[in-house]
């Protein structure tokens, strides 16, 4: 057994940990980032990399197979899954190797294994691990829990990883299957169903809330409902699901609805959201409180623990990874500050301002309030919705969707939603618009080049200002 003391132990280095390891290194901090899996947690390995690779291929396919309306005439022979995965773990290495060369290249140390937060009485938390040559307990002035998620599931459903699936195993799928019901709207259910659907899965969406991505404006769940349904998914919505039953070819899905309806497919997926992931880590014992398994945390992120900061998922907020990113930034700075090494305090970006993307066909993105929340909060708002059909880009896409945008009334913007191909893209000048409290007048006045999708942002700004270019008003 050794015994080591850094400024600074991270437990966990996906994207909150690994950032505020990153972060910590360059600020001078001494710094030890605990993982018992591999660097870039479930984001690279299991996440948004390697599905949005799989939804990338999927949207060569769909170009191949519709290139004939645009006069380029292909067929699609077959969807070698085998090779998909090879492309998207490809990339996952590559980015793997980058990172691993990063965090080596600012001094960190990495210690690999499982690790447990402990507490002595007046003495500073640490973190014993257990790794392939015994037990390390890390000291830390200050520790950073930082363990992420995992897949949630319903009362009676537990995935086999063959036929009840986990977001992780579908990744894993060797071979296609015809059909597939998605448990879950969101945002995990939604890409796989628009990817699957693009290799040709006959794909049924169940949700049990009224309406898909039930987290964005609604308008925004009716745009992605519609375009999922011209590309034959079925979606179901206001149907929670009351049983799942494997059998020896398939599965049975019961729907708690009116007329007790049962789906089979070939396999499910569970997508029914993700739960932190702060069990048996010594987190309860050592203090730290929790709320149905999140850690409880004040505005500096840090625990009731002094010392003990939690970031990312863990912390109950918006599950994505560059709130992750934001959040490790965040604390390696307050560290930093707190001891001396930094002058100014750092902010943290309310969850509000950070930018969400669904990465489905049409994609669906947004950032600030909805326009149900901005009248809560401000009582009187404007709203525009520029109709993708008027964007010169769109029509050379063959996309449909819209810009929406809330306004506070006589004031700034304060919710951008998006529905269309490529809308992620947006996000940038969207979230410069919300963050900085832009008006209508300010971005109008912007030129945004032709012709592009973010056109139609100017353009809605534009018609907000009253005086719209190419919409009726
Ligand atoms: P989610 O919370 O977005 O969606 C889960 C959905 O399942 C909800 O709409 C819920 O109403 C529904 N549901 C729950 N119980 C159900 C039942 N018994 N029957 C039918 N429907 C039921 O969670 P999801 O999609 O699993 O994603 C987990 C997290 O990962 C999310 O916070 C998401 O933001 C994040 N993520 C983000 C991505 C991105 O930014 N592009 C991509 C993938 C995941």
């Amino acid at each position: 057994m050794s015994d080591d003391a850094y400024d600074l132990v991270v437990l966990g280095a996906g994207s909150g940990g690994y950032a505020c390891a990153l972060r910590a290194a360059q600020l001078g901090l001494s710094v030890a980032l605990v993982e018992r899996d591999r660097l870039g947690g479930t984001c690279l390995h299991y996440g948004c990399i390697p599905t949005k690779a799989i939804l990338h291929a999927a949207e060569v396919a769909d170009a191949a197979r519709e290139g004939a309306r645009i006069g380029v005439h292909a067929t699609v022979d077959k969807i070698d899954l085998a090779g998909v995965r090879a492309y998207a773990e490809g990339v996952v290495g590559r980015l793997h190797k980058g990172l691993t060369g990063l965090i080596s290249s600012r001094g960190i140390t990495v210690v690999e294994g499982e690790g447990r937060l402990v507490t002595g009485d007046g003495t500073a938390p640490a973190v014993v691990v257990v790794t392939a040559d015994g037990e390390r307990t890390l000291t830390g002035g200050a520790v950073v829990l930082a363990t992420g998620s995992q897949s949630r599931t319903i009362p009676g459903v537990v995935p086999d990883g063959e036929r009840l699936l986990t977001s992780t195993d579908a990744l894993r799928l060797e071979t296609l299957p015809t059909s597939a019901v998605v448990l879950g709207g969101g945002v995990i259910g939604v890409e796989f169903a628009s990817a699957w659907r693009s290799f040709g899965v006959e794909v049924t969406v169940v949700e049990a809330l009224d309406r898909l991505v039930p987290g964005e404006d609604p308008a925004s769940s009716a745009a992605l409902l519609r375009a999922f349904r011209k590309r034959g998914i079925t979606v179901r919505t206001a149907s929670p699901v009351s049983a799942v039953e494997t059998l020896p070819t398939g599965v049975r899905v019961s729907l708690d609805d009116e007329a007790g309806t049962t789906l089979e497919a070939d396999v499910v997926l569970v997508a029914v959201g993700r739960g932190p992931r702060s069990a048996g880590m010594g987190y309860e014992e050592a203090g730290v409180g929790l709320d149905r398994g999140f850690v409880e945390v004040d505005e500096r992120l840090e625990t009731a623990v002094p010392g003990v900061f939690a970031v990312g998922d863990l912390v109950l907020g918006l599950q994505l990874a560059h709130r992750g990113f934001a959040h490790g930034i965040f604390v390696a700075e307050e560290v930093a500050h707190r001891t001396g090494r930094l002058d100014r305090a750092p902010v943290l970006v309310p969850d509000e301002q950070v930018p969400r993307v669904t990465y489905s066909d049409p994609e669906v993105a947004s950032v600030g309030l909805s326009e149900a929340v901005a009248r809560e909060r401000f009582g009187e708002v404007e709203t525009q919705t520029y109709d993708l059909a008027g964007n010169g880009r769109a029509q050379i896409l063959q996309t449909s969707g819209f810009v929406k945008l809330v306004r506070r009334k006589d004031g700034p913007v304060v919710g951008v939603h998006l529905v269309g191909a490529r809308v992620g893209e947006l996000m940038g000048e969207a979230q410069a618009i919300t963050s900085w409290e832009a008006w209508p007048e300010e971005v109008a006045a912007l030129p945004h080049a032709h012709p592009t999708l973010d056109e139609a942002l100017g353009e809605a700004h534009l018609a907000l200002a009253g005086k719209p270019l190419h919409a009726h008003r």
